[in-house]
């Protein structure tokens, strides 16, 4: 049966923050897809999952070609819950994709060809089951293929009408600057860029944000909780449950050290006093830089959505509170 969406969904309008100099709107905290969307992961917990955060005003939901596993699975897992729970709602929904990574075998599955691009945005069409995406990424850039290329597809898209958005993920400021530029020539104007940001690894802050604000462009943070360290997941150990603990492709038991979990703790303390969990804060921490439109989020559990975005009422931070967590990062 199809699912009735909460009354409440958009009692917060706060809620929703300009991305970039557009006229769109994102959730301050977005969901993602990349892990607990997979061919082996429990359907019924994947559809609470992004039935939960639509109920709580979380309108943007990020995929690519590869999340699984397998590869495409995740497409899939949300093309079947947009068929059967939220058809009536496609208008109320930001559904992003991405092309950049290995997806099938021979010269024209990977990396950021016109030709790999396009078809593998007609094949996340097919998965998902829609018409169009309204953003579509190129997901990392390529060395070997001119920007003009790999821009020139994410145009393409645009201008044919199967995707609403171009956006990038992974670009140095450098790349970022020569595809805003390339994309603003072609008519299809660069919304967002995808990069890793996190208490852990502050890179963007070495001239990426200064390129986003300049350029007009949002940034959407991936992997806000570095896969679940700033939380209160490994404060004592790692949970069978937990992704170290049972799916560890990306994030290893032996990534958790004890000089990390110190840092973890310390962490968790200073949120504590804030009246926060340390993923609030971490979430706050992140949504305090104006250059940021929007935290994505990951979840196993439909609790970690509703504790992530209670980040949202507490985002102030003293200036003594900021010298306090860069002490305790560099220690
Ligand atoms: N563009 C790119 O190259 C790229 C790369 C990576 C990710 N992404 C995007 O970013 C999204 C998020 O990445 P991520 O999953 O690494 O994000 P994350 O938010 O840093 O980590 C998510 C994990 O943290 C734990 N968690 C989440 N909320 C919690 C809470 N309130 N309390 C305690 N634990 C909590 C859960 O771990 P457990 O599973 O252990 O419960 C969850 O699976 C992806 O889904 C994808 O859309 C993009």
């Amino acid at each position: 049966m199809s699912h009735q969406p909460a009354s409440t969904r958009y009692d917060h309008p706060g809620l929703y923050r300009p991305c970039g100099r557009s006229g769109l709107k994102l959730p301050a905290l977005s969901l993602g897809l990349w892990h607990n969307f997979g061919g082996a992961d429990q359907p019924a917990n994947s559809r609470a999952l992004i039935l939960r955060a639509f109920d709580l005003g979380i309108t943007h939901f990020d995929l690519a070609n590869n999340y699984g596993p397998p590869a495409g699975a995740a497409e899939e897992t949300f093309g079947r819950v947009l068929r059967e729970d939220l058809a009536a709602y496609r208008d109320e929904l930001i559904v992003s994709t991405k092309a950049g990574y290995d997806m099938w075998p021979g010269p024209y599955g990977d990396h950021g060809s016109r030709k790999y691009l396009l078809a593998s945005l007609d094949q996340s069409l097919r998965r998902l089951g829609l018409a169009y995406v309204d953003i579509f990424y190129s997901h990392r850039p390529d060395p070997d293929t001119p920007i003009e290329e790999t821009m020139g597809a994410l145009a393409h898209a645009v201008h044919g009408g199967k995707a609403l958005y171009a956006g990038i993920s992974n670009y140095n400021p450098e790349q970022t600057a020569r595809a805003a530029k390339v994309l603003r020539d072609l008519g299809a104007p660069c919304l967002i860029h995808q990069p890793r940001y996190n208490l852990f690894d502050r890179w963007v802050e070495g001239g990426l944000l200064e390129v986003l604000q300049r350029e007009g462009i949002g940034a959407i943070a991936f992997s806000p909780l570095a896969q679940g360290l700033l939380s209160n997941r490994y404060l004592t150990g790692i949970p069978a449950d937990s992704r170290a603990g049972h799916d560890p492709r990306f994030l290893r038991p032996d990534q958790i050290t004890e000089a990390k979990r110190g840092q973890i703790r310390a962490l968790d303390g200073l949120a504590r006093v804030r009246g926060q969990s340390l993923a609030q804060m971490a979430v706050a921490w992140l949504l305090r830089q104006p250059a940021v439109t929007s935290v994505l989020v990951g979840a196993s559990k439909a609790s970690q959505i509703e504790d992530s975005l209670g980040a949202v009422t507490n985002a102030a931070f003293s200036t003594d509170e900021l010298v306090r967590i860069d002490r305790i990062l560099a220690g």
